[in-house]
């Protein structure tokens, strides 16, 4: 499918997914949202798909936030249906059996961050800006901020972010643990794609079961969570790749995994 505002580009298993409005910083209008919507199914179907990137256009946002100038008139049904498109983004990406790395190169505002919290992890470029200005706008986060951010960094400093609506230094962000780790711009996505290599090399699907325990032991209790790894961990048993990874161990040769 063509996109308007998305670009699509899949190199050996990698597919870098970059949100392009630059005239209005990627904010994320309706449309935008609905072509995320469908480029997120169409990269979970893509079996030459191993890892995902998402990422902005140009040097300056990643993505500055959901459209305030489409939002400046909604009704509260356009407004609510508008939060539910946007929470559909960002569940399908949680979702997604692949794994999905964000490459911060500027401002992740509003929407935006919520779209990087929304992936597995968060690189970020040493001159990224993060922040929640919804209140500064006179509302409130509304694609599932609230609920990632405090799951992330706790409730305190989430509550930080979100009432002050100020933003926070790339520095910040790091020591907060909202991202994994800081580049100069200029080697963002190429540090992005080497790790995303990494993780394309190994057995996809027990990355895909991790996701899946992490991600839903979450909302479990601890012992409900150790439950559901274990059976995961013994229906990996079933796989291929269990047997090459292991064997190839055995006999001294790097594993050769099918995704099967
Ligand atoms: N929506 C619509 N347009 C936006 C935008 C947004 N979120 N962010 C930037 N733009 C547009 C600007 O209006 C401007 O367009 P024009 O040239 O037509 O005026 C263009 O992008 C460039 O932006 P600036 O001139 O403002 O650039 P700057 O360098 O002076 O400032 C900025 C950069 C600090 C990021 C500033 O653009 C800004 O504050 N943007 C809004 C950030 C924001 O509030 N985001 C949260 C939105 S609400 C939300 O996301 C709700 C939710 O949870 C779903």
């Amino acid at each position: 499918m063509e996109f308007k505002s998305l670009l699509l580009d899949i190199t050996d298993g990698i597919a870098k997914l970059t949100v392009n409005r630059p005239e209005s910083l990627n904010a994320l209008n309706a449309e935008l949202l609905s072509e995320l919507e469908c480029a997120v199914y169409q990269l979970e179907q893509d079996s030459a798909v191993k890892v995902v990137i998402v990422t902005g256009a140009g040097e300056k946002a990643f993505v500055a936030g959901a459209d305030i100038k489409e939002m400046s008139s909604m009704t509260p049904y356009q407004a609510h249906q508008f939060a539910l498109k946007g929470q559909r983004v960002v569940l399908s990406l949680q979702k997604m059996k692949k794994p999905v790395i964000a490459a911060v190169n500027g401002y992740a505002l509003g929407g935006g961050l919520e779209l990087a919290l929304a992936c597995d992890f968060i690189y970020a470029s040493d001159k990224a800006k993060l922040g929640f200005p919804e209140v500064t706008l006179g509302i409130m986060p509304g694609f599932g901020g609230t609920q990632n951010l405090a799951r992330l960094v706790g409730p305190g400093r989430a509550n930080e972010m979100i009432f002050s609506g100020r933003m926070i230094s790339a520095e910040k962000a790091l020591a907060w643990g909202v991202v994994n780790e800081l580049f100069p711009a200029e080697a963002l996505l190429s540090k992005a794609v080497e790790t995303a290599a990494t993780i394309g090399g190994t057995g996809l699907i027990g990355v895909g079961y991790a996701k899946d325990a992490i991600a839903n032991g979450l909302n479990m209790t601890k012992e409900d969570g150790f439950r559901y790894e274990a059976s995961l961990f013994g229906v990996l048993f079933a796989t291929s790749d269990q047997r090459e990874g292991m064997y190839a161990f055995v006999e001294k040769r790097k594993a050769a995994f099918s995704g099967n």
